[in-house]
């Protein structure tokens, strides 16, 4: 049992494996948070929190005579707003006579067997027995305002998962302003932020700062995930590394707005909101109706690398779904870097020949294919083969494809329209555009209004007509602009503040109702590369397009940073061509093989422009990543370098689940004149065995990891290496 609850002192154990987390119901029936991390043992732990007589930290009415008691400096699971704790709080909300307060008390509490499911959002999944749900009711009874609090222990992964049901128990609408799925408290420590930002082109950026008094806030307000702050957060001991230290992680399952925001307060305590963001977010609440908010999976884990490993575990196996989900991927080509818009039957079926011969599995058309798509101006929304491009139509083409021994993949960006479409001149009012204004313009396309029902309806027709019809064994499903003018031209104008959000549920209903229908179908998220790379997606699509940028060196910062919360098997990663595309580098192919190989692998090319010597290296790529790929994509990743700390080289090593086989990388990202060897401590491999290196000489475990391994001098245009590891005895 995971979920206990003792009655006698009104407190709330939760456990997992190696974590605790305790609450507490107090005398006024306010739920105070205890405790959450590495085991602390069952005992009541309130004897940690003293209260003291706080100047301008006032005292709820009842506890007018106890100045000690104050709602601003007590943890609490989820907070109360307005009425005098004055840190970030978890919701806020204006009732139909004004009033913007409300503060929680313990109603009722269930324990069940099993994992919860959130009603129209993904969600992490896990069988009876080994999963239990928690769900504590609290209520205030001046706004009539019930907060469900839903806790999902996932006692072998570690992993604990928390949301939260908003409630109307009155009979007036009542507002609501801010949702958050989660609020934790740290109340003794000192804490580092790990977050990760970027850009189109520079995604999951690590960055790793103290945290300062004040309000951190990560968020996004573009309508996805996004390249800027992806909705997930680390909070570390100030002493924590990749091997130890209480390291806490924050993860929303979510694919649009959001909001993170982190105060360290004036009594040094840490508290942590996440969430749907609050920004331009307004939802009617009328009488009897809730809201649903997005998951959080939480961990605390001991050192960076374990948290890591929890969150790859969960992504895997309790977040992906499908055929897919643990299966290996076909190493894919894909035509974009090669043709652009400029494709068409007879170079796309040279280029599947060639892929063929290469030992390439899955051939995918990348955007250009349909109707007027000559360039990015026009055609989105019009989903009819180009006839002129494809004078044998998509299934001329796929027989094609599919008697050289190949998959076919195809691109859609359902969810925009150009304005020269056949769709938009039908039905303008299905784009978002607020009114009586110009929209903005994101690659001359406007997204339409999935929050409508016969959008929605209409692109179910769309894609599914698509996949009916044509033998389509993978989709590449991209979003190339952030939502901007968010109006939906059929809700009502008090209700406005509703629209992305409920874009986001249908979006989720509409992969739903995919996924279920064709489950032998891969889907492979994309937003511009990686902008909508979130646990919400990865419900859908077990892979993503990592980046638009294909340059292997970028690239490896980009895959360092995914890596801290996101599994290799997500991470959609190619070879492309040389000078890069996108920064001019030039780059050796075995190491654009090398960074690829660490994700779900293919080539986007121009296969007949290489010489025989790059035909003859890809094909024994191809086959060294076949052997190698039941490693890459279950074995444990461990970073072996900081890209903080070591500036002219990146590592990374993957051990198999029974520590037989491992693979070091190694890319020098910047070679130094007569510099220091570089010399790395391997991980993860059973200390008492013995290892072939490379084939080359014999070495135990033990020594491996303890004393380590120096590379001859590698020098040139950013050389890499892979390391054999494979256990002999
Ligand atoms: C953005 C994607 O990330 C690219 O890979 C490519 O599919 C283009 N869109 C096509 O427009």
């Amino acid at each position: 049992m995971s979920i206990r609850y003792i009655e006698k002192i009104k407190q709330f154990v939760l456990e997992t494996r190696s974590t605790s987390y305790q609450m507490k119901i107090d005398e006024l029936g306010y739920l105070h948070h205890l405790y959450y991390g590495p085991k602390a043992g069952r005992r009541d732990l309130s004897y940690q929190y003293r209260t003291y007589d706080h100047g301008f930290s006032g005292n709820p009415y009842d506890m007018r005579h106890d100045r000690a008691f104050s709602l601003d400096s007590t943890p609490q699971e989820y907070t109360s707003f307005g009425v005098g704790d004055f840190r970030v709080t978890s919701i806020r909300a204006s009732c139909s006579d004004g009033s913007r307060c409300a503060e929680f008390r313990y109603e009722s509490h269930e324990i069940h067997d099993g994992k919860y499911a959130i009603p129209g959002l993904p969600s992490v999944y896990e069988g009876d027995d080994s999963a239990q749900t928690l769900i504590v009711t609290l209520l205030d009874t001046a706004a009539n305002i019930r907060v469900r609090l839903y806790y999902g222990v996932l006692d072998e992964l570690d992993v604990i998962t928390r949301t939260a049901e908003i409630i109307n128990a009155g009979s007036e609408i009542v507002w609501l302003r801010k949702a958050c799925s989660v609020c934790l408290e740290l109340p003794f420590g000192k804490w580092d932020m790990i977050h990760f930002h970027g850009r189109h082109c520079m995604e999951r950026q690590a960055e790793r700062v103290p945290l300062f008094h004040g309000i951190h806030t990560l968020s996004s307000g573009r309508g996805m995930s996004s390249h800027q702050h992806n909705p997930f957060v680390i909070l570390c001991d100030h002493t924590a590394t990749e091997d130890s230290g209480i390291c806490y992680g924050m993860m929303l399952m979510y694919s649009g707005n959001h909001k993170t925001e982190i105060e360290l307060d004036q009594f040094d305590s840490v508290r942590a909101v996440m969430g749907v963001s609050d920004d331009r977010f307004r939802w009617e609440l009328s009488p009897g109706t809730s809201f649903h908010a997005p998951e959080v999976i939480l961990t605390c884990a001991d050192g960076l690398t374990q948290l890591s490993h929890r969150y790859h575990r969960v992504i895997r196996y309790n977040v992906c779904r499908g055929k897919y989900q643990l299966s290996e991927r076909p190493v894919l080509v894909n035509n974009w870097e090669a043709t652009y818009f400029d494709l068409n039957e007879n170079k796309l079926v040279e280029m599947a020949g060639i892929a063929a011969e290469l030992g390439i599995e899955l051939f995918v058309m990348d955007d250009g294919w349909f109707k007027n798509r000559k360039d990015d101006n026009a055609g989105l929304g019009d989903w009819i083969p180009d006839s002129e491009k494809l004078p044998n139509g998509l299934d001329g083409l796929i027989a094609k494809v599919n008697d050289l021994g190949l998959k076919f993949g195809l691109w859609i960006e359902p969810e925009m329209v150009n304005e020269d479409s056949d769709l938009y001149r039908a039905h303008p009012d299905w784009a978002l555009t607020a009114p009586n204004r110009l929209p903005m313009m994101s690659r001359n396309q406007l997204a339409l209004d999935l929050s409508r029902e016969e959008v929605h309806e209409y692109l179910y027709t769309v894609i599914s007509g698509l996949l009916n019809k044509y033998h389509i064994e993978y989709i590449k499903w991209d979003f190339n602009r952030s939502l901007s003018d968010v109006y939906s031209h059929s809700t009502p104008s008090a209700r406005q503040g509703e629209v992305t959000h409920r874009y986001y549920l249908s979006l989720y209903r509409l992969y739903e109702r995919l996924t279920s229908a064709f489950p032998d179908v891969l889907f492979e998220g994309c937003a511009g590369g990686g902008g909508r790379f979130d646990a919400g997606m990865l419900y859908y699509n077990p892979q993503i397009w990592c980046s638009d940028n294909t340059d292997a060196i970028a690239r490896l910062f980009i895959q360092y940073g995914t890596s801290f919360g996101y599994p290799v098997s997500a991470v959609g990663a190619h070879v492309s061509a040389v000078p890069n595309h996108q920064t001019g580098r030039v780059t050796p192919l075995s190491t654009r093989g090398t960074v690829a190989m660490s994700g779900t692998f293919g080539y986007e090319l121009d296969l007949t422009k290489l010489s025989g010597d790059e035909l003859a290296e890809i094909k024994e790529q191809i086959v060294r990543f076949k052997e190698l790929q039941p490693l890459i994509q279950n074995g444990q990743y461990y970073r072996l370098s900081n890209s903080a700390d070591h500036s002219h080289y990146v590592a990374w090593q993957f051990v198999s689940p029974d520590k037989y086989r491992s693979l070091l990388n190694i890319v020098v990202t910047n070679p130094l004149a007569n510099s220091a060897p570089i010399h790395i401590r391997l991980k993860g491999l059973d200390s008492e065995a013995v290892y072939s290196v490379n084939g080359e000489f014999e070495c135990d475990g033990a020594a491996l990891m303890n004393a380590g391994y120096t590379f001859e001098q590698l020098t040139g245009d950013y050389p890499s290496r892979q390391l054999d590891i494979i256990r002999i005895r």
